[in-house]
């Protein structure tokens, strides 16, 4: 014991307690962990990374932003994490690929970054604890220390950044990431990292950052050079083969995911789509097409060869659906006169040297029609044609990326209500904190408990507003969906009063850090084995 209170020795207040048969799966539970929720003066209608991190309403991101509920997810993922299974993970983009690779067994990885700015907290606890989970479930796991977005956009000196970035690494090995399996680095140490960043900052330019970002004519280079070695480090994962890949991180982080996604996208050498003639077509303007297709038996004067100008004439007749896409496809229609409609797989050149174009073109078997810009296949399916657009771009020297997935935890709330804050010390448990002080820290935390102890009994807790039973459901309960079910329903149920639940949350705390220091400080001996510098041999110059 590091310390002499005696508050240990204390009877367990939970004798009292009763099974509970509450399933954390079901998707409308009341059970889930829904604290941060009416975080006041929390911004609506943006996300920014280097902002404040407190979400009104996590509605809002799937509404706005076009986040995917995980929940809908959730039955397709493997032995999902407690942290999915309780709705602490409550979005995604595009995790299905991962999901996928998991249950057939295919590579798949995970990656996530850690600013070197303070102490590692209970927060940062649930990203250390997502990319674990990955790698443990067969993943290549990665983690990164973000020295140049730290010394750069925080203003971080390269010695505060050498000693925070040593706490950050020891407390995820401590916590079981296995790194002879998995990837250490500093994004300032890793040069393939920063020759991706300069790639793909080829495919990006100032304006684009500033409509992201917010960025304007004050915003240091260097702090840009943050943003595409963050892009790099997303993709880093797929340098040697493209693989699903997940970024488990906060929302904040999503304008991050959306870059990356879309650069991924760009620096690929073909696109492929669907057409129905020689003519480009949008979005729109094919499924016009598509329909004029499907109907050609109603029109076309030799139905196995409608013509372009025939399905101009219905689609005229047929469709008033207003907008700009029926008059310029039938535009392009009418242009196109006699030549038959006929569905094919396009492959664009987007960013194809000459080289690949002419080995796309070698590599297509059966019939296929050569443009400037594109080509036309008649025998390939959608997929088939993706694949043999990936497999021509590595052969020839591209990255053949896929889109990059990600999964957003929800922010935990502080312990003095209101955000978890590194800045504020008793709004958070540091993974460093002694023991004692964790203890302490959870007995004087905010609860959602009422004014007096009968009308608790009388009307239960409010565990949805405590920080105290966040501190269970994201924590302290581990696996246990039964020991966390249990606190809920004695909470609300008013057997649960504040004192003893805190007192059991705070030994519980104690117990957690007293190991995970322990763990750390074994790791500490072996540090110097690892593939990590963690001491910069940077010039002192002073941050901005
Ligand atoms: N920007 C992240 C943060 O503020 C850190 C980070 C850098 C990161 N590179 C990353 C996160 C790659 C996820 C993936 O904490
Ligand atoms: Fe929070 Fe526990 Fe009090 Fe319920 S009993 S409000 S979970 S501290």
């Amino acid at each position: 014991m590091t310390t002499d209170d005696s508050h240990h020795d204390d009877a367990s207040p939970d004798e009292d307690c009763r099974q509970s048969g509450a399933q954390w799966r079901e998707s409308d539970s009341p059970l889930r962990a829904d604290g941060g929720t009416e975080a006041e003066g929390a911004d609506e209608a943006t996300l920014d990374p280097w902002g404040s991190s407190t979400i009104a309403d996590y509605r809002k991101l799937f509404e706005q932003f076009g986040i995917e509920e995980f929940d809908d997810l959730l039955p397709e993922v493997p032995n999902p994490h407690y942290l999915m299974r309780r709705g602490v993970i409550f979005g995604h983009r595009d995790y299905r690929p991962v999901a996928d690779a998991m249950r057939t067994g295919d590579d798949f990885a995970a990656l996530s970054g850690f600013m070197p700015t303070g102490d590692p907290h209970i927060g940062h606890k649930l990203v250390f604890d997502e990319i674990i989970w990955h790698q443990q479930q067969g993943g290549d796991a990665y983690a990164l220390i973000a020295d140049l977005e730290a010394h750069s956009a925080r203003g971080l000196t390269w010695d505060e950044i050498d000693e925070h970035a040593t706490n950050y690494v020891l407390s995820l090995l401590a916590l079981g990431f296995d790194p002879e399996d998995g990837t250490l680095y500093r994004q300032s140490d890793n040069r393939e990292v920063q020759d991706l960043a300069f790639e793909l900052g080829a495919e990006a330019n100032f304006s684009e950052l500033q409509a992201i970002y917010d960025f304007d004519g004050e915003t240091d280079v260097s702090h840009m050079q943050s943003v595409v070695t963050q892009m790099a480090d997303i993709l880093y994962p797929q340098l040697d083969e493209p693989k699903p890949t997940v970024i488990p991180v906060g929302p904040d982080q999503d304008p991050h995911m959306r870059l990356a996604r879309d650069l991924a996208a760009r620096m690929r050498y073909f696109g492929v789509t669907e057409a129905f003639a020689s003519f480009e077509a949008d979005a729109a303007e094919r499924t016009l097409l598509r329909q004029a297709y499907d109907a050609r038996e109603e029109y076309a004067e030799e139905p196995d060869r409608p013509r372009c100008g025939e399905a101009a004439d219905w689609l005229r007749e047929n469709r008033q659906a207003p907008g700009d896409a029926l008059v310029s496809v039938t535009a392009k229609l009418d242009e196109a006169g006699k030549e038959p409609l006929r569905p094919r797989i396009r492959f664009l050149d987007r960013n194809a040297t000459d080289g690949a174009f002419e080995a796309l073109i070698e590599a297509i078997d059966g019939e296929k029609r050569v443009y400037d810009e594109h080509i036309d296949t008649f025998d390939l399916d959608h997929a088939e044609a993706e694949e043999l657009a990936r497999e021509v771009e590595l052969d020839t020297g591209g990255y053949g990326f896929l889109p990059p997935s990600s999964i957003y935890h929800r922010f935990m709330t502080g312990l003095t209500g209101g955000k978890m804050s590194s800045s504020i010390p008793a709004s958070h448990i540091s993974l460093l904190d002694d023991p004692a002080e964790g203890y302490d820290k959870v007995k004087s935390a905010t609860t959602g408990g009422r004014t007096t102890a009968e009308e608790q009994r009388e009307k239960g807790g409010k565990a949805d507003e405590c920080p105290v039973y966040e501190l269970y459901a994201y924590l302290l309960s581990g696996d246990d969906d039964e020991f966390a079910t249990e606190v809920y329903e004695e909470c609300v149920g008013g057997e649960r009063l504040c004192g003893g639940c805190k007192e059991q949350a705070a030994e519980l705390i104690e117990d957690f850090l007293e190991d995970h220091q322990e763990k750390r400080e074994e790791w500490a001996d072996k540090l110097d084995d690892l593939d990590i510098d963690l001491d910069s041999d940077r010039k002192r110059s002073g941050a901005d």
